[in-house]
């Protein structure tokens, strides 16, 4: 599937994130660690951006913030045109229970729940959802995911590869508009890895906008632009077949985004 061919145009599209001037810094034992320094991003609605850079330069750290995880130290964010930095932890909470959907490398499923009671957990903070609703959104998200046979099994009885399904089920269900990826293959056998892929790809040309930190150069080419980091800055924001082409190569002079790519 070419990720090109999604029906949303980004070049079209509202902007649905706006960051300007984004710092995250951390204090611990009276050291200051910088994670994210004046990040400006602007990302359409219905894109696929791909994050990219080497460990500890603020990936993580940023889709935190753009999921509402975590605030910002200083700057501004705008989800959808609405000013979300100064919201306090719950208005964040409703907002992303209702706006977005996160993918991790670990999968973070919860042990102790069913497949089907996982992927119903988002649903749970939706009081005006009957029962029924969350059933049939369950079972929809759960043969998205091709794991209905599933629904009763626990993680643990899971592969990797289901766990990751199972987890983008979850993601899914309550149909946001943004799904955040933090290295959502890197667990994976590039079998499954691919499966994966194919299903993010998928969500994305059905219109949800798609961020995902990848540290793999074949799965960020199917985004449509890639952003690389480097040491918390944007070192590069480029459409990705400007970065697998000569323009990747006339980067080859600058160290920071040479490596950050
Ligand atoms: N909770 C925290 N407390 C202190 N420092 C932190 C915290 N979270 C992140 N950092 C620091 O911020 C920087 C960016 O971390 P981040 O996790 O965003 O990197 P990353 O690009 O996701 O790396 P990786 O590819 O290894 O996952 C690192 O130097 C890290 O040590
Ligand atoms: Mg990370």
């Amino acid at each position: 599937m070419n990720p090109n061919r999604s029906p949303n145009t980004a070049a079209e599209t509202a902007p649905l994130i706006r960051l300007q001037g984004i710092q995250k810094s951390f204090l611990s034992d009276e050291l200051e660690t910088r994670a994210l320094d004046e990040v400006s991003l602007v990302v359409r609605c219905g894109e696929f951006l791909a994050v990219s850079g080497p460990s500890g330069c603020g990936k993580s750290s940023l889709l935190s913030i753009l999921g509402l995880l975590d605030s910002p130290s200083s700057g501004s964010y705008e989800l959808n045109g609405q000013r979300v930095d100064q919201l306090d932890p719950r208005a964040r909470a409703l907002l992303r229970n209702r706006q977005i959907g996160f993918v991790f490398q670990a999968f973070n499923l919860i042990s102790d729940l069913s497949v089907e009671d996982n992927i119903a957990l988002p649903l749970s903070y939706r009081s005006e959802m009957s029962r029924a609703e969350r059933r049939a959104r369950v079972a929809e998200a759960l043969a998205q995911v091709d794991m209905a046979h599933r629904a009763r099994h626990h993680p643990a009885q899971l592969s990797g590869g289901q766990q990751q399904r199972v987890a983008i089920a979850r993601a899914l269900v309550g149909q946001p508009r943004l799904i955040l990826a933090d290295e959502p293959t890197g667990n994976l056998d590039s079998r499954n890895a691919e499966l994966v892929m194919a299903l993010l790809q998928k969500v994305h040309a059905g219109g949800a906008t798609l961020c995902m930190v990848t540290h793999d150069p074949r799965y960020a080419a199917l985004a449509q632009r890639t952003v690389a980091l480097f040491d918390g800055r944007v070192v590069a924001d480029l459409p990705t077949a400007a970065l697998h082409s000569g323009q990747a190569r006339a980067a080859g002079g600058q160290p920071a985004l040479a490596e950050a790519l």
